[in-house]
């Protein structure tokens, strides 16, 4: 008899536990105002409170509310080459000259610029060679839809305003990085994809003179001297010995 009382008891307590843990706000009822939202505090009753005299948006330039590129006070577009990727309907198969610009012109400086900031923000789920094997996309993301590989057939031919465009304004599951990246920077990470096409798909013909001729030289594969090119030449089951 007692021992059956104990147990109400405590099925009481335990089921009143429950209920309080169902109870706590946390940090889910926050006293805080969300947009539009009207105030008692101000005497205008709008929560929301006018911009500071001197304000300027934190991106220097106004975009337009597709994202795909910069319009000027008029409405217009300015260098869609460099704001867009495409040129009228069609997408640009060079870097436009005013991302270079940012680089005084030297390659060399764009593609560095380009494989610091793929590292950055596309390595994480498009794996460091572009193969779309990154740790993000192997632990979850990919379970929805897994990049393509950038070494297919079709991603080295489509055209390299396309890398721009996927970064200006996202691609089916992946979002933008309009807001992370600047045009001139979008550019040089999709000239470093171009590179790090190039670094698995290499022909001997594509190297210098000098270059295939050490190449071509017995062994030159082994030496390692040669380094990634006679990598890439073997891959394609190239002139080196095997
Ligand atoms: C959070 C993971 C993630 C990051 C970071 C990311 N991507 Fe993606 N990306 C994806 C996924 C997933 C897809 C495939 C989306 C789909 O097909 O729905 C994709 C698609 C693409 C495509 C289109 C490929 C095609 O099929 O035409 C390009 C190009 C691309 N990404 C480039 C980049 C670049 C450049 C960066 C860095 C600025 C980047 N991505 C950063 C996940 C990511």
């Amino acid at each position: 008899m007692k021992a059956s009382a104990k147990m109400v008891r405590a099925a009481w307590i335990a089921a009143s536990l429950l209920l309080l843990a169902g109870c706590h706000v946390d940090m889910w009822n926050q006293p805080k105002y969300k947009p539009q939202d009207e105030s008692e505090l101000f005497p205008d009753r709008q929560a929301d409170r006018p911009l500071v005299t001197g304000t300027v948006p934190r991106r220097e330039r106004p975009w337009s509310d597709d994202t795909t590129g910069y319009v000027t006070a008029t409405g217009g577009r300015q260098d869609d080459a460099f704001y867009t990727g495409y040129q009228g309907k069609n997408l640009v198969t060079t870097v436009p000259a005013q991302a270079m610009r940012r680089f005084d012109n030297d390659t060399k400086a764009l593609l560095r610029r380009g494989q610091y900031q793929y590292n950055n923000f596309c390595l994480p789920c498009h794996g460091r060679s572009g193969d779309g094997r990154g740790m993000i996309t192997q632990r979850g993301l990919g379970q929805r839809r897994m990049p393509r590989n950038f070494h297919s057939r079709e991603m080295r031919d489509i055209e390299i305003g396309h890398f721009y465009d996927v970064i200006t304004n996202g691609f089916g599951v992946m979002f933008s990085y309009a807001s992370r990246i600047d045009p001139e920077d979008r550019w040089a990470i999709a000239a470093y994809v171009r590179a790090l096409q190039l670094s698995q798909n290499a022909r001997p013909e594509d190297l210098p003179a000098e270059e295939r001729q050490r190449l071509m030289q017995p062994g030159a594969a082994q030496t390692g001297g040669g380094g990634g090119a006679a990598g890439a030449a073997n891959a394609h089951g190239g002139t080196t010995s095997q």
